[in-house]
């Protein structure tokens, strides 16, 4: 599989971890920046990954800043995004199972690296259960 991944400062430590943790795994990844500490604007790379990922490029993405918030309302202005913001395993899983969430949005001043880990190996790691869900999805898929 592969991770589009992008931040602005306010996450830039966070992705860092993130990064280092899908080495480990041996995921695909393309980091999209920022590239450093120095104060930036989270539209900018919500917009490159959630932009990324629509093209077909990249099967799934990772954002981050402060809280997770901004850049997951960035990803989420891009056709085709599906951007969940997760502070939790079980919304994590359901981002899957339900909607199909094609972006994963973390917030790096909310939660703590092991939690940020653990989200994203399930949200990794859990399929679309389709079904009655998929009705819905296809009618967020057609609101533009
Ligand atoms: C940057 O200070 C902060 O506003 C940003 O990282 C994010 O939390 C916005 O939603």
């Amino acid at each position: 599989m592969r991770i589009a991944i992008g931040s602005d400062h306010g996450g830039f430590r966070l992705k860092k971890e993130i990064i280092q943790h899908l080495k480990d795994k041996g995921i695909e990844y393309t980091d999209l920046g920022t590239y450093d500490e120095k104060s930036v604007d989270y539209p900018d790379f919500g917009r490159a990954v959630g932009e990324a990922v629509a093209s077909g490029k990249f099967e799934r993405g990772i954002v981050i800043c402060g809280t997770g918030i901004g850049i997951s309302i960035a990803a989420n202005k891009v056709p085709g995004i599906r951007a969940a913001l997760c502070g939790d395993c079980f919304s994590a899983k359901a981002s899957r199972e339900h909607n199909d969430a094609n972006v994963l949005a973390l917030g790096e001043r909310v939660i703590g690296t092991e939690l940020a880990k653990m989200i994203v190996d399930i949200w990794l790691d859990t399929k679309f259960a389709g079904g009655r869900h998929k009705n819905r999805v296809d009618k967020l898929n057609n609101m533009w």
